[in-house]
């Protein structure tokens, strides 16, 4: 089966969901995220701070190489990965983009006590949020295959109907 790539802002539920998926598929997940903290030994806020963001994307984009040649995974991507072309083309080329959304209300309640997410480091509000995710809208919903609304359901209910979808079936 071709890979399940879960896109979309921080706190829209692509860890819950890639967890979900793996429950119900059996597929290998692959949390991005925690994957490169444990390669680096470090917190995502501590490779930001050290070695600054650019670096951190080109670690993204590493990774997603790394998995260009696996079948089966529930990819949970990090927020910002799908902002580099390279990184959207290995993600289109191996299996089925979904976007997560939710409401900027909804993810600032998801996200607000986070200590790791250095983009919104001294910025942890709804307006901010809004607007950042208005910046992103575009290129999200470019890049993805298929786009499901979160607000409002369950797990289960999202999962059911990312396994719907003809891309991503199992
Ligand atoms: C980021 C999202 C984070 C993490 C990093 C940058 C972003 O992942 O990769 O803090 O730019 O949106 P999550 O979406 O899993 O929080």
């Amino acid at each position: 089966m071709r890979n399940i790539y879960l896109i979309g802002f921080m706190g829209a539920g692509k860890s819950m969901i890639a967890r979900e998926l793996e429950r119900k598929t059996g597929g290998e997940r692959v949390e991005m995220d925690e994957r490169i903290e444990t390669e680096q030994g470090m917190a995502i806020t501590e490779i930001f701070e050290k070695y600054g963001e650019p670096y951190f994307r080109d670690l993204e984009t590493e990774l997603l190489r790394a998995l260009t040649d696996k079948t089966d995974l529930l990819v949970s991507c990090g927020g910002g990965s799908v902002l580099r072309d390279e990184n959207a083309a290995l993600m289109k080329e191996n299996g089925c983009i979904v976007l997560l959304t939710a409401t900027p209300e909804t993810i600032y309640a998801r996200v607000k006590e986070s200590k790791n997410r250095p983009v919104l480091n001294g910025n942890m509000n709804v307006e901010y949020i809004r607007g950042l995710m208005e910046k992103r809208r575009a290129r999200y919903e470019a890049v993805a295959d298929v786009s499901i609304a979160t607000d409002g359901k369950n797990a289960e209910d999202i999962c059911a109907e990312i396994l719907a979808q003809p891309c991503c079936g199992r």
